[in-house]
């Protein structure tokens, strides 16, 4: 039955489509009953489809409709009918097909549905059920609008880099590590039992590849895999738009970059970004405590190491004698923040790594509250509190006391939070920002030894070349980069670099990084090798898609802008993997799992 009406008619227009325009048209429609009304002996249906709604009218007494008394909600059906305006008083406002109907000749249910087990978008269902159910959460117009808005920003891309004679090219997925600073995913060989390759954290070391095979200008919408611990922006298996473009420095870079972003924000937003601005890491976490800080916040936060060191108070003179900052943030409005506030605001802090959190708090009055009041007069409270920006009284300000990192870090966390919290940020305009010149390397504790801040291949600048071909080790936390991010509203939603072309320095990097030469050869040996066979000076970036079309959706859960997302646990549990596999499976790859 169901065969018979799909092959004699077609489907001639979408629901959401039929306006005033089509009234009188016989159309084909298809799609699913989204909600079933009975009336005065006329059943009346909400055809649903991915273009919206529209509503039939069947009257189950004609031959052709007899199967209308037998729709239910989320049976898939289709019709034939007539588009009619719908009797005056009886348009509804709020769908845009409102003011029409189609009256049905004939009906058909081409699949009957089982009752959902929640209604798709209902935001008071669990997640874990609506992760299992993700094809039927897929069917709420919010996710559906997410998708759509996807595919429109990586067409805008396709069409902009394209026409600035950027190829788009294939990389491999079964490949080798390609380090971004995350563990690889690796898949076991079969045919050459033992070894692995490694899924790409992205295309670094093929498009550097493909740059020395003169391909010029590339680009990919590519799948990265990084094992990672996930956050709310974070998933092991993500979309960048990757680019590579050779005889370029970073501003052609940065400019192509700007150029593509402003033109995804015109074809989605309809509106123009202007001219990014630029500053350093430097600047970034001296001013904002972040190298990604949210420009739709005004509060900067200000140095007051040198004012506070020599104070009595033990906390403050000790980090000022070890070399660490103590920085000050005011927020205004804060004037009436009770005890209690306080305290969660220094545990929040606290969670950053900050061992405690000074206030200084005026009020509407003029009256100053602060847990440190002992160790400092009333005057030199005020002028602490004006050194920190405060210009008016009924404000904070906020002082941690700490390594830089720390210091920072605490207060860029407060500085985000009590934006929200106060309704401080101007979320009517995205705002963009170019952080550059960041450090080359960076010394991890953990593993004992300098680790690239962006990653292995990114240069060091002009003046830091020579550091590197004399190893000299002393200097490795000096070196600066070449190397940008590209922020929105808080986010790092792109980030590339000029990258090393010449063979020697690329070692001395590898060398710098305690790799040993048998370990450089081993997993890099086949890159060096072509890098001594003509490459032209390189550079890229790369954006990461679920993290615009976030932006662009006004969402903070990556989760909401992936069709089929992991959990935090970095499953599935749609399709419930990762998931154990068959001994068979494993014998023929040689494979015996340990317990752990
Ligand atoms: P990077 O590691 O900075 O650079 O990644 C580029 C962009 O990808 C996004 N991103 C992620 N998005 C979601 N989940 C993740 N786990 C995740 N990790 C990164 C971010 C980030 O800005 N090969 C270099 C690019 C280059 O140098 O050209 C690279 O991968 O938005
Ligand atoms: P205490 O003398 O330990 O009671 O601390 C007095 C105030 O200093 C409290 O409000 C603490 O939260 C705060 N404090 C302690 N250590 C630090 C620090 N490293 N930076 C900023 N504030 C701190």
């Amino acid at each position: 039955m169901a065969q018979s009406f799909v092959s004699q008619l077609k489907r001639t227009h979408m629901c959401g489509e039929l306006r005033d325009t089509h009234v009188g048209q016989k159309v084909v429609l298809m799609g699913w009953a989204d909600t079933r009304r009975d009336h005065g002996g006329l059943i009346f249906v909400d055809l649903r489809d991915r273009s919206g709604l529209v509503q039939l009218m069947l009257n189950p007494s004609e031959a052709g409709n007899a199967m209308a008394k037998d729709i239910r909600g989320d049976f898939v059906i289709a019709i034939h009918g007539t588009v009619q305006k719908r009797p005056q008083g009886m348009e509804n406002k709020n769908l845009p097909t409102g003011t029409v109907e189609v009256a049905c000749d004939r009906c058909e249910i081409l699949s009957e549905a089982k009752t959902l087990p929640f209604q798709p978008g209902d935001e008071k269902v669990s997640e874990v059920l609506r992760l299992k159910y993700r094809y039927l959460d897929l069917r709420s117009v919010r996710l559906q609008e997410h998708l759509k808005k996807r595919h429109e920003i990586v067409l805008a891309v396709r069409n902009a880099l394209s026409a600035k004679g950027f190829l788009e090219i294939e990389t491999p997925i079964l490949y080798k590590s390609t380090p971004e600073g995350a563990r690889d995913y690796l898949v076991p060989s079969r045919v050459n039992p033992g070894t692995f390759y490694a899924l790409p954290q992205s295309p670094q070391t093929l498009k550097q590849l493909l740059m020395i095979s003169g391909m010029d200008k590339y680009f990919q919408i590519a799948r990265c895999f990084r094992d990672e611990d996930l956050r709310a922006d974070r998933q092991p298996e993500f979309t960048q738009i990757d680019l590579e473009m050779s005889f370029v420095d970073r501003e052609d870079v940065m400019g192509m970059a700007e150029h593509v972003t402003r033109e995804i924000w015109k074809s989605v937003k309809n509106v123009d970004i202007g001219k990014v601005p630029q500053i350093t890491y430097t600047e970034a976490m001296n001013r904002f405590g972040s190298d990604k800080p949210d420009l739709r916040i005004t509060w900067e936060l200000k140095d007051l190491t040198e004012r506070l060191k020599t104070s009595s108070f033990k906390v403050f003179s000790d980090v000022g004698a070890r070399g660490g900052a103590i920085k000050g943030l005011f927020v205004p409005g804060t004037g009436a923040f009770t005890r209690s506030q306080f305290d969660k605001l220094t545990d929040k802090a606290k969670q950053m790594g900050a061992k405690g959190l000074v206030y200084i708090k005026i009020d509407n009055k003029g009256a100053i509250t602060s847990p440190v009041s002992k160790f400092f007069s009333e005057a030199e409270l005020k002028d602490i509190y004006k050194a920190s920006g405060g210009e008016s009284d009924n404000g904070t300000v906020f002082i941690v006391a700490d390594d830089f990192s720390v210091t920072c870090a605490a207060l860029t966390t407060l500085r985000s939070h009590l934006a929200e919290e106060l309704g401080a940020i101007d979320k009517s305009k995205d705002r963009f920002l170019w952080v550059t010149d960041f450090p080359l390397l960076e010394y991890s504790p953990e593993a004992k030894r300098w680790v690239a801040c962006h990653h292995p291949f990114t240069a060091p600048k002009d003046e830091d070349l020579q550091t590197m071909v004399d190893r000299n080790e002393a200097a490795y936390g000096q070196l600066k980069a070449k190397a940008y991010d590209l922020v929105c509203n808080g986010y790092e939603v792109a980030g590339g670099s000029i990258r090393i072309h010449r063979q020697d320095i690329q070692k001395s990097m590898f060398d710098a990084l305690g790799m040993s030469e048998e370990e450089t050869k081993l997993k890099f040996g086949f890159f060096l090798e072509a890098l001594q066979y003509g490459t032209p000076p390189h550079g890229g970036i790369a954006w990461g898609v679920d993290r615009l079309v976030m932006i662009l959706c006004g969402t903070d859960a990556i989760r909401d802008v992936i069709a089929f997302p992991k959990t935090a646990k970095a499953s599935d549990l749609m399709a419930d993997c990762p998931s154990t596999v068959a001994r068979d499976q494993l014998i023929e790859l040689g494979i015996r799992l340990i317990e752990k």
